[in-house]
């Protein structure tokens, strides 16, 4: 069979950049523990409390053991809420302890929601009716901020929280 020499490059370009875009792929699946939220849960949007995880008293960090942790928050239009204080402030900030193990519980009481917390594997999606929830170990000290990072309103920029991993 003869291959005009066009037609060669072309190939190797096709197959190179389709190998390439694999292990671009792998690289974040496996690597940087990137993966999508899981969906199992659903839930009533108009009723998220009748779901334990969203009772305002268990909203924010809750304390498993040592080194394991549960976050439940509820994104709504324009705030997370990580649940209050014992003054009764609403909780801007989450602190947890390095080398934890977190598991992120997310949902949403009106439209779809972003919840990324920049500089980590942690990326979901928010949508009514979802519990999205990641697992994932935070190694690294420092500030992240979570951004919601799907488009929600008028109010979409001001909807942010901050995630503080200590020493
Ligand atoms: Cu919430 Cu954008």
């Amino acid at each position: 069979m003869h291959l005009h020499k066009f037609e060669k490059i072309w190939l190797v370009f096709g197959i190179g950049s389709l190998v390439l875009f694999m292990v671009i792929l792998g690289y974040g699946a496996f690597w940087k523990g990137t993966h999508p939220q899981s969906h199992g849960q659903i839930i009533d949007p108009n009723n998220v409390e009748a779901y334990d995880a969203f009772k305002p008293e268990n909203l924010g960090v809750n304390k498993v053991d040592e080194k394991r942790y549960v976050i439940n928050v509820v994104a709504s239009a324009f705030n997370y809420d990580l649940g209050t204080d014992k003054d009764g402030n609403a909780v801007k900030t989450i602190r947890i302890p390095k080398g934890s193990n977190v598991l992120f519980q997310v949902t949403s009481p009106d439209v779809v929601h972003g919840f990324n917390i920049a500089g980590t594997n942690v990326n979901m999606m928010i949508e009514p009716g979802y519990v999205s929830k990641m697992e994932t170990v935070l190694n690294n000290p420092g500030e992240y901020t979570i951004v919601c990072n799907e488009y929600c309103g008028v109010g979409h920029h001001l909807m942010f929280g901050t995630l503080e991993v200590y020493e």
